[in-house]
């Protein structure tokens, strides 16, 4: 191994999403879906990653039914997902240390209720919950909520926009302390350390306080996701972490370098912002054995069927009657992820054939997919830390539990060996474990901000 150019370790974050990230890893031998709906099932990846010292459990999400046309029958997995706060809830009460990253869209939840609910999180987890915000991408969603049609890119944004400044809004209420319980003096709490919100917006209206006083880490984390040009200036200005999938290390190092600098142009630290890239790693005693498991788990996937994938991820666009070897054909606009489709249009562009980017995308989204010894995925890790296209990995197993399993017994005690991954919890809230301060509520900060307790108690 060549000399370290760049100090510190890495932060690792589980993605397990259902039976595992790869359409046809459900079918390996080892997964289990049929456990996918029992607590068991998921204690077990949550205690997975604590034991291999990961930062977090990121659960993905989406508050609807994906169906992929004609076939929907194959990616049954993909259908099913728990409600990752509801989830996290549970999980809270079986690890000691690991983050719990949930996902809540602002487009069909309301602030208050995101705001609440990830508070009680932190506060029953002792300071360990995240908020992975988005803006939904499927129209099925749009149908569950009351609305014939999903919002358009812009407006999405703008809805996440205030609802962060909302949720950020109530945390600060309650400042540090404003709970004191003196049973002598039978005051419960200092009503001038609680204020209210009165935000009246273009989408929301909340009035505030919350119902309960300022939470273990000042207020969960914020992650985010996006990566269209409003995703990426609203992380800028408002996100603790950043999860993003590249195919190349090169789009990597381009894309961390340019988020850096817009965090930087938004008055922050850029150090004060984690940058989260997504591998799916197929790890095995052998090279061999770890590439005939990739091949066969790609193989597994109908070539129909990982078009049809294609055309949910690029938002209906049907690429059926082109040439599966021929290239990736020009893409008509629409209202899906532009982070997505530009990954897809840069695969076309390195010379994939349509029928290989639907391969690689079905397999993995749009992340790198590494399979290999431990020495060998260590050594990817490495180059991809040092060359900065990354603060840490999001790692998203293939199959499950399996693949998980098998990283944390075989890659993790590589990467301590190498000091890159902790060998125990140092912090004992999420933001501590990931070097990032804890905010202090806005009034505390400036008191001349507070506003007279009367309003809120009438
Ligand atoms: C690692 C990773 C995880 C993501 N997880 C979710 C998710 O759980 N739910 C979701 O709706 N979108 C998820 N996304 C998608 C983004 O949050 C974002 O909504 C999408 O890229 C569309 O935004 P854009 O148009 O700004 O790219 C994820 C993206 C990445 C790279």
């Amino acid at each position: 191994m060549t000399q370290k150019t760049r100090a510190g370790q890495y932060h690792l974050f589980a993605m397990p999403m259902g039976s595992g990230g790869h359409m046809a890893g459900w079918r390996h031998e080892e997964a289990e879906p049929a456990a996918l709906m029992t607590l068991g099932y998921w204690q077990h990846i949550a205690r997975t990653a604590e034991r291999g010292m990961f930062d977090a459990l990121f659960l993905a999400d989406s508050q609807g039914f994906r169906p992929i046309a004609g076939v929907d029958a194959f990616a049954a997995t993909d259908a099913i997902r728990l409600d990752p706060l509801v989830l996290h809830g549970a999980l809270a009460a079986s690890t000691q240390n690991l983050g719990l990253v949930a996902t809540v869209s602002t487009s069909y939840n309301e602030p208050y209720a995101i705001a609440r609910r990830l508070s009680t999180l932190d506060h029953v987890s002792a300071g360990r919950a995240a908020w992975n915000v988005v803006t939904s991408t499927s129209e099925n969603e749009a149908h569950n909520f009351g609305r014939e049609a999903h919002y358009g890119h812009a407006e999405r944004y703008a809805r996440a926009e205030e609802a962060i400044a909302v949720c950020k809004g109530l945390w600060d209420g309650w400042e540090d302390g404003a709970v004191i319980a003196d049973k002598a003096s039978g005051v419960f709490f200092e009503a001038a350390k609680v204020n209210g919100l009165y935000h009246k917006g273009e989408h929301f209206c909340v009035a505030g306080p919350l119902t309960m006083g300022r939470s273990p880490q000042g207020h969960p984390l914020i992650v985010q996701a996006g990566a269209s040009e409003e995703g990426l200036e609203l992380a800028a200005r408002t996100a603790d972490a950043v999860f993003t999938s590249h195919p190349t290390m090169e789009s990597g190092v381009a894309f961390y370098a340019g988020l850096k600098k817009r965090v930087a142009a938004a008055g922050r630290d850029p150090e004060s912002l984690r940058i989260m890239t997504a591998i799916q790693p197929v790890p095995a005693v052998t090279a061999e054995q770890a590439e005939a498991e990739a091949k066969a788990l790609n193989e597994a996937i109908p070539p129909k069927l990982a078009l049809s994938y294609l055309k949910t991820v690029l938002g209906g666009i049907d690429l059926s009657r082109y040439d599966l070897d021929g290239p990736l054909p020009e893409l008509p606009d629409s209202n899906a992820s532009l982070g997505t489709r530009q990954r897809i249009i840069d695969m076309g562009a390195s010379g994939m054939t349509l029928g290989e980017i639907a391969v690689a995308v079905a397999a993995s989204r749009t992340s790198r997919s590494l399979a290999g010894t431990a020495a060998t995925i260590a050594d990817e890790l490495e180059r991809w830390y040092e060359a900065r296209a990354c603060d840490g990995f999001v790692i998203a197993p293939p199959s499950l539990p399996v693949m998980l399993d098998r990283f944390v017994d075989l890659v993790v005690p590589e990467l301590q060996r190498r000091g890159r991954v902790r060998t125990a919890y140092k912090g004992s809230t999420l933001r501590e474990n990931l070097g990032l301060g804890r905010p202090q509520s806005c009034y505390t900060v400036d008191p001349a901000l507070r506003a007279e307790p009367e309003i809120w108690q009438g």
